[in-house]
């Protein structure tokens, strides 16, 4: 049933290689449509140049779609959520700048959304009113993707608190990085988690961090794992094409290790045992499977995402939106968009 009071939020994020938008009616998604850019898979990384070009070609066709394939006419739209940051500035301008105008032109308000929160909130995304299938606060949350590597409480959904985060890369990156050495293509997590699925992952030890608290370190893994390789490849120039797959479940392995060690710190520091991931890298099937072990093994209830919401994706900028909203928390139309978290 329409009313007057029925808010629809557009969501839009742009931080990386994904333009997406989504639209949202009281907190339930409407419409999700992303379209990603391929053009980077030659390069085995993203382009922040290509990025930018790409998104100022999509960005008014999926937006587009997405209101189209809710249902609703921008007229109806309440408020316009955009991811602000962090992620590559140019990626981000398109974006912002877009939903500024939209803003503008429509006179409707405009909420600012971090990137990471977002990441963090997918697990709020219902795409139906019987849906309730949300972590209740406070609650853990291991954030993995290609930028970032958290472990963050969650308190409420504007209050979060990083209790420990990567030094140096995130685990998507040293994923990626790994993959690449190999030369696998681009993005390197879904074809290291095929490869993984068939292979032996006791085959090979590669280094693990010893970093104090609950902080997280990958390069250290990285250089081993590159190391490794370049003596393996000494003695059987085909070494990687012979042993694919059981380097893949090797690295998944110790990157999962690595990331469950300190999780499980946190758990037991805090006595919160209701645990979610989130991000891009929770898309993997070890770390899944890793989720599922320890919520029998000590009794965590864990809260993995959809497929669809673990990479980038605009009904979890959506859906922060609405929280705001609710909050009256708008952003001015200056507000500028910001690359990293310090800023
Ligand atoms: O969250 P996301 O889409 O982008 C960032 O905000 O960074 O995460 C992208 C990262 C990439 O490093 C990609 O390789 C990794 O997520 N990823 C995976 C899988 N699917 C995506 N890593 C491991 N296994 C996967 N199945």
């Amino acid at each position: 049933m329409e009313t007057d009071k029925d808010i629809y939020i557009l969501g839009i994020e742009s931080s990386c290689d994904d333009t997406s938008a989504a639209v949202l009616k009281n907190g339930i998604l409407l419409s999700n449509v992303t379209a990603s850019q391929a053009v980077h898979e030659a390069y085995g990384g993203v382009v922040p140049e290509l990025a930018s070009r790409a998104h100022q070609q999509n960005i008014v066709p999926v937006v587009d779609q997405a209101i189209k394939r809710a249902g609703i006419e921008k007229e109806q739209l309440s408020a316009i959520a955009f991811t602000r940051g962090p992620g590559l500035m140019g990626s981000l301008l398109v974006g912002v700048n877009f939903a500024k105008g939209l803003s503008r032109s429509l006179g409707i308000p405009l909420i600012d959304v971090n990137h990471l929160h977002g990441h963090v909130l997918a697990h709020f995304i219902h795409e139906s009113e019987d849906d309730h299938s949300n972590p209740p606060f406070p609650f853990i949350c291991l954030l993995v993707s290609g930028g970032n590597s958290q472990i963050v409480k969650v308190n409420a959904y504007n209050d979060m608190q990083i209790l420990g985060q990567t030094i140096d890369d995130a685990a998507g990156e040293a994923i990626d990085k790994c993959s690449k050495v190999m030369g696998l293509g681009y993005p390197g997590g879904p074809i290291i988690d095929r490869l993984a699925r068939q292979g032996n992952p006791d085959a090979y030890q590669f280094a693990k961090p010893n970093i104090q608290g609950y902080d997280y370190s990958f390069s250290g893994l990285k250089t081993s794992f590159l190391y490794s390789l370049r003596d393996w490849i000494k003695d059987d120039p085909d070494f990687i094409e012979h042993h694919k797959e059981d380097l893949a479940a090797s690295l998944e392995r110790t990157i999962v290790d690595i990331l469950m060690k300190k999780l499980r710190m946190a758990v037991k520091d805090t006595g919160i045992k209701h645990v979610a991931v989130a991000g891009g890298v929770s898309a993997n099937n070890g770390l899944r499977n890793a989720f599922h072990d320890h919520a029998r093994r000590y009794g965590w209830t864990v809260y993995i995402p959809k497929f669809s919401y673990t990479t980038d994706n605009a009904a979890m900028i959506g859906i922060t939106g609405f929280f705001k909203y609710k909050d009256k928390d708008f952003c001015p139309i200056e507000a500028p968009a910001f690359a990293r978290m310090e800023n």
